[in-house]
């Protein structure tokens, strides 16, 4: 077992002041659908107690760590906090004993997700997450899930790894790096992300490709383990029903796959349908379900970059519901 993280260690979160100032303007309750070590959420409470009048914060993941360290770190606002361990996809479902309960009479004003994997468990080897630290080929953000790394990187053949590299890593070398894969993996199975990296870095033709490659093929497999853009699509759906009127829903992505799913959501919700061209239609076939807050998506400064690095592929989209 190697050394637990600790989370105080990682109080900085992503895009803190747009996210929370654009996210939360009204008492009621918010959503933080991706917990994880609750600087968020801690952000969010403090604005709640500004503002004064009936507020409760809902956090949830689906690592039960994060929630026990987010716990902690919450602690003195635990009359109101509620923490439920799930996957964000099903917020209805998790909500249902909230609004009938803590919050019934309260609106759900807004919803947050902080997509990924937190730099609490890229930075536990044991999760299996990172090429840097060696551990065992997992990368599952649900310890209980049922597909780990390994079973894809042993189990896929050769063609299916090469489209999925190609697909959610945008690895030019995905079908070279799959044929490596496959001639490793003959000789015995990959067990650990030292090894992976190991063929990684052997199949790749240049050494100045390697960490792009390296990081491309392991953002390939935690999207695959985790169905993290299936999900996305189901959390994004369900995220803007359980919003009450005038709740904001707020996303920060950190590849361009996932920010295209989100944009492609946010502006159908915030546009009208007037029908084929030339219809001429007085009203709109469907209005508009939702309006802009942030025209263009929120970016770090080159100062957050520099002191938070993961922030410099963040992208943070904001709308309001109608
Ligand atoms: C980038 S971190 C969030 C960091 C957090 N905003 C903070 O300030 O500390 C993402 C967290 O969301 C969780 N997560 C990712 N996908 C999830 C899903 N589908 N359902 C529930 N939790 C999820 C991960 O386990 C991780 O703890």
């Amino acid at each position: 077992m190697s050394e637990p993280v600790d989370y105080r260690d990682y109080h900085e979160p992503v895009l803190a002041e747009a996210t929370t100032s654009l996210l939360v303007t009204l008492p009621g309750i918010y959503i933080d659908g991706t917990l994880g070590g609750g600087g968020h959420s801690r952000r969010m409470l403090r604005l709640l107690d500004d503002l004064g009048g009936k507020s409760l914060l809902v956090g949830i993941d689906q690592d039960s760590d994060a929630l026990e360290a987010a716990g902690n770190i919450l602690e003195a606002w635990c009359g109101k906090s509620i923490f439920l361990r799930g996957n964000f996809s099903r917020v209805k479902e998790l909500m249902a004993p909230v609004t009938q309960g803590a919050g019934k009479e309260m609106p759900v004003m807004g919803f947050l997700l902080d997509l990924g994997v937190s730099s609490f468990q890229i930075d536990t080897p044991d999760r299996g997450f990172s090429y840097l630290r060696d551990g065992p080929l997992d990368m599952r953000m649900d310890p209980e899930g049922p597909v780990t790394a390994a079973d894809i990187v042993n189990g896929y053949d050769e063609p299916s790894l090469a489209r999925l590299f190609r697909r959610y890593g945008e690895e030019p070398l995905g079908g070279r790096i799959a044929r490596a894969v496959g001639a490793a993996r003959a000789a015995a199975p990959i067990t650990t992300t030292g090894e992976l990296a190991g063929v990684i870095r052997q199949a790749c033709p240049r050494k100045d490709l390697v960490i792009k490659t390296l990081s491309r093929i392991y953002q390939a497999l935690r999207i695959e383990v985790n169905d993290e853009l299936g999900v996305l699509e189901r959390a994004l759906q369900e995220g803007f029903s359980v919003l009450s009127p005038g709740g904001r829903f707020a996303v920060i992505s950190y590849h361009s796959l996932e920010d295209r799913i989100v944009k492609r959501f946010f502006v159908a919700k915030c546009s009208a349908d007037w029908g084929p061209k030339g219809l001429a239609l007085r009203e709109p076939l469907k209005a508009a379900e939702a309006v802009m807050v942030t025209t263009k998506p929120v970016q770090a400064s080159d100062e957050e970059i520099g002191r938070n690095p993961r922030s410099r592929s963040a992208r943070l989209r904001v709308i309001q519901k109608h």
